[in-house]
């Protein structure tokens, strides 16, 4: 039994992409894991299902991470099932590429929305019910670095989720609890994928040193790392996972 073996985390955005790598990973470590999703049940299901088959524990839990009751519901469903919460990943995110000049306001509203309220909203959940030992890691982007055109909004929401994690590293002093954020480069999923050609995915790819594509797993071995034991010095930091893009 691994030292996770008791401990219970909450993966948002698990059905799919970084997140369901996470709740796999995490699970894989020893987590109870409950998979957060807002619309797609049957992925999130599913992957509790693998999960719990492989002799691991896992639920699936919707909510809209943008709405702040249903956020706490989350939470609670997770005590009722697991019994506490130890570990927070905040991984549910949206991206809409537009040139500042072309944006429009729904996809400002649906980034800001997602990905900073829905950030902040589990943010004071767990700052209220997280115990002691707990960790939270938040995802980032490293486009709050490279802040390429067309990125601006979404850079913007992910310089504020690291704003925020550096300020309730701070809040929680002695709660015994650290909060990182994990800041992937381009990874292999539909976030990414979605909308460009085989040419631009193609020349993303090789843009870091390293030569390829993030893989979801990638990610999942930062956040696990941070979620361990062995990362329990690490406190207040922004680890960009990108084959050295930046
Ligand atoms: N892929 C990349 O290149 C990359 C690079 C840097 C950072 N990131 C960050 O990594 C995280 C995961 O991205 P990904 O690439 O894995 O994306 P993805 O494949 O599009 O998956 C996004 C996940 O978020 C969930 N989600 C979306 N809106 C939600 C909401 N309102 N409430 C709860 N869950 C919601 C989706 O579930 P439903 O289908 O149920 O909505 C899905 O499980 C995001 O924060 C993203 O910004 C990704």
């Amino acid at each position: 039994m691994s030292n996770a073996s008791k401990k219970v985390a909450i993966v948002t955005g698990g059905s799919r992409g970084i997140g369901a790598a996470i709740a796999e990973r995490l699970a894989a470590d020893g987590f109870a894991v409950v998979i957060n999703y807002a619309g797609s049940a049957a992925e999130a299901e599913a992957l509790a299902g693998k999960i719990v088959r492989a002799g691991g524990r896992a639920v699936a839990a919707q909510a809209d991470v943008s709405d702040a009751a249903a956020v706490a519901q989350m939470f609670e469903t997770a005590e009722r099932a697991f019994g506490g919460v130890d570990v927070l990943v905040n991984n549910a995110g949206v991206m809409r590429l537009a040139a500042l000049a072309d944006a429009d306001d729904a996809g400002f509203d649906s980034q800001v929305a997602i990905n900073l309220k829905g950030t902040f909203n589990t943010l004071r959940e767990a700052a209220r019910r997280l115990r002691s030992g707990g960790r939270i890691v938040n995802l980032s982007s490293s486009q709050a670095g490279i802040l390429s055109p067309t990125y601006g909004i979404y850079a913007a929401t992910k310089a504020a989720v690291e704003a925020l994690t550096h300020v309730l590293a701070k809040e929680l002093r002695g709660r015994n609890i650290t909060v990182n954020a994990v800041a992937p480069g381009p990874t292999a999923t539909r976030l990414f994928l979605d909308g460009k050609s085989k040419e631009l995915v193609d020349h993303l790819a090789k843009l870091a040193p390293l030569e390829r594509l993030g893989q979801p797993e990638d990610i999942a071995a930062a956040v696990a790392f941070l979620a361990s034991a062995d990362g329990g010095w690490i406190n207040g930091q922004v680890l960009r996972a990108n084959g050295g893009i930046i």
